[in-house]
């Protein structure tokens, strides 16, 4: 997709006009107002010209977030008429430039790599913005571009199968994608893992034929030797639950149970791209939870990477287990000023916060803020959680330290609760991705399928993190 900004609309193409619930009176005759439901996003062709009308609300209530929205269904609705070049009016909307760029990057995106037919991509798109605007709104769309096409980047990876996707072929993506962009990549392989006695991911990867890999990225924006700020993304790449098998239905959406380890790689990147003026560190656990003959089991005792012993009372706690070893590196070799970890970790924050936010968990009022603000900047919600003690004694083991699993109740704040115990004093932050990761169905704006959520979150928070 390219993008123009301009101040003026170059002739012939299909124009997006955007309009706020008081300007309605001034549409042309013969739309109704039922036929507009004036929500943000909503849209409607004006037959007989080549003009979509798309709703933005009430004018006070305007975010970057209702042009995202409005933006991307606009592009999903020119290109789903075969429209593939058009003009966006952007008004006195020249500040959401950004906004509206980034919503039509996002909605362009649709996971077709097996498909026999694909759909059309958008060409060509001209922003119109006042004169005294371009430049601004100029630099605003390419940002908002690079982190567009990260995040769709991140999608990419998260969609494809378990057969496609996994440990090694995950590994050497990502290893491909950081020498294009000039980040150091290296991978600790199943032989590495042992020998330096990463006791959870190898326990996870244990019962799969294919090895579990720690994809390591290290970006250098900083002063040397400057404690990086370390991102940790779970990647299991499909989550069977291992001898705690889960039951049939709805297991092939385990396939996005590496949508943590996808949105620190398209985080990475883009904060490589970006120039980023700070240490930022990429730590991505990959492995498969498959109930092989080798599978760790309930009762076994698993020492991680930090030496802390960990009861396995269920397999399918395995997010927290090859986390725990990325979050004890982090801490231990790369002495991380700061640690955010990602993870689809718990079926929990599903039940608690439903699709439309994730959870958000730190040791640390600081980083808790920096990240809420890095959320609010781009649109992705986040929601901030507790941390009580009964959390911890929930997870307390007879037989060693702490168990993987605390029971039902409360489900995400234990899994909290068992990852702060492996950042210790380093300022931690922790977001459950588990219901955001991904949708079931198409939306106006998002196609379905993985979300990308966390890329355009952890890139701002990476940039603004002192
Ligand atoms: N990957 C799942 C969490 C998940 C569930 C993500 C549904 C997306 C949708 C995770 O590994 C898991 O299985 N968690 C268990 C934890 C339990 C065994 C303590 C869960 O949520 O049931
Ligand atoms: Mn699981
Ligand atoms: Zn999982």
């Amino acid at each position: 997709m390219k993008f123009s900004i301009l101040s003026k609309a170059p002739a012939g193409l299909p124009d997006v006009r955007l309009f706020t619930t008081a300007q309605r009176k001034a549409l042309p005759h013969g739309i109704s107002e039922a036929e507009l439901s004036l929500k943000p996003g909503s849209r409607i062709f004006h037959h007989g010209e080549n003009v979509l009308l798309v709703g933005l609300g009430d004018a006070e209530k305007i975010t970057a977030d209702e042009m995202r929205t409005a933006a991307g269904s606009a592009a999903m609705a020119m290109k789903r008429s075969g429209r593939t070049r058009f003009t966006l009016h952007l008004g006195e909307w020249a500040q959401f430039a950004g906004a509206a760029v980034e919503g039509m990057v996002l909605a362009d995106f649709a996971y077709e790599e097996f498909k026999t037919t694909r759909t059309r991509t958008i060409e060509q798109v001209n922003v119109i913005v006042g004169a005294h605007h371009v430049a601004t709104a100029k630099k605003a769309a390419v940002h908002a571009q690079t982190l567009g096409e990260f995040t769709n980047l991140a999608r990419g990876i998260a969609n494809r199968p378990g057969n496609v996707v996994f440990p090694e072929t995950l590994a050497e993506e990502a290893r491909w994608h950081a020498k294009k962009h000039g980040l150091r990549c290296t991978v600790l392989d199943e032989k590495q893992l042992r020998a330096k006695k990463f006791g959870g991911i190898t326990a996870v990867g244990g019962g799969s034929a294919r090895p579990p890999r720690l994809i390591v990225m290290e970006h250098r924006g900083g002063p040397r030797g400057q404690a990086p700020l370390a991102l940790v993304g779970k990647a299991v790449t499909f989550d069977t639950g291992g001898i705690s098998i889960k039951p049939a239905a709805d297991m092939e959406k385990m396939i996005w149970d590496k949508c943590g380890g996808a949105a620190v790689l398209g985080a990475m990147l883009a904060i490589a791209k970006l120039g980023v003026k700070r240490n930022i560190i990429g730590l991505i656990p990959a492995a498969e939870n498959m109930p092989g003959a080798a599978a760790y089991r309930p009762g076994d005792i698993v020492t991680c990477y930090d030496g802390r012993h960990v009861e396995i009372v269920n397999t399918d706690a395995e997010g927290r287990m090859i986390l725990a070893d990325a979050i004890g590196f982090a801490r231990k070799d790369h002495k991380a000023a700061a640690i955010v970890d990602i993870a689809t970790l718990t079926g929990a924050v599903g039940v608690a916060l439903g699709e439309s936010a994730a959870g958000l968990w730190s040791s640390d009022d600081r980083l808790r803020d920096a990240t809420l603000e890095a959320a609010k900047k781009s649109g992705e919600r986040l929601w901030p959680m507790p941390h009580f003690p009964e959390y911890d004694e929930a997870i307390r083991s007879d037989v060693a330290l702490i168990k993987n699993s605390g029971g039902r109740m409360g489900g995400s704040c234990t899994a909290a609760a068992f990852l702060r115990t492996f950042a210790e004093k380093t300022p931690w932050a922790h977001l459950d991705i588990a219901y955001t990761s991904h949708r079931n169905r198409d939306g106006a704006s998002l196609a379905k399928g993985a979300t990308g959520f966390g890329v355009r979150t952890l890139v701002e928070l990476a940039t603004n993190w002192r």
